[in-house]
């Protein structure tokens, strides 16, 4: 009895807190990507006030960027870095970072176009963890 309670809840366990199995096409997010500038996303980050959250947030509210390029690219299976990065903005709540609630605005997919996402993600993907220093 134990033993059938252990392995119903060691089965269930690998089940992916996600609302979704449509990741971002993979196509889309390179189009995005081009000719996208990492100087233009850091001010949208601004602009758009994510930063109220990921970065004056400390990492309580939100998680920080601070090395976000090096974690994206694990976050999901099957998920580059880019298609992670672009579904957490277009798609919030289809994948929830450990111990945060589904807080993040779900209409950025409206409110940002196409090129302003690619500047983004670019700039996110500048965000690496100096070597030695985690
Ligand atoms: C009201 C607060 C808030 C704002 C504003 C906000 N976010 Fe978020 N964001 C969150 C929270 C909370 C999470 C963690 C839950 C989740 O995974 O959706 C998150 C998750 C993310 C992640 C995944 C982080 C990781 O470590 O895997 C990315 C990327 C992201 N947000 C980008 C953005 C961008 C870009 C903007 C602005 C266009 C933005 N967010 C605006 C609250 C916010």
């Amino acid at each position: 009895m134990f033993l059938a309670l252990l392995l119903t809840a060691s089965l269930a366990e690998p089940v992916a807190p996600s609302l979704t199995d449509q990741p971002p096409d993979a196509t889309v997010v390179a189009v995005a990507l081009e000719a996208a500038s990492a100087t233009r996303g850091e001010a949208l980050i601004v602009e758009y006030a994510c930063s109220v959250c990921h970065i004056t947030g400390g990492g309580r509210v939100a998680p920080s960027f601070a090395g976000i390029a090096d974690r994206a690219a694990s976050r999901r299976l099957h998920m580059s870095a880019g298609q992670y990065l672009f579904e957490s903005i277009v798609q919030p709540g289809a994948y929830l970072v450990a111990g945060y609630a589904n807080a993040m605005p779900s209409n950025f997919a409206k409110r940002l176009s196409q090129a302003e996402i690619g500047h983004i993600i670019a700039y996110l993907l500048t965000l690496s963890v100096p070597e030695g220093s985690s």
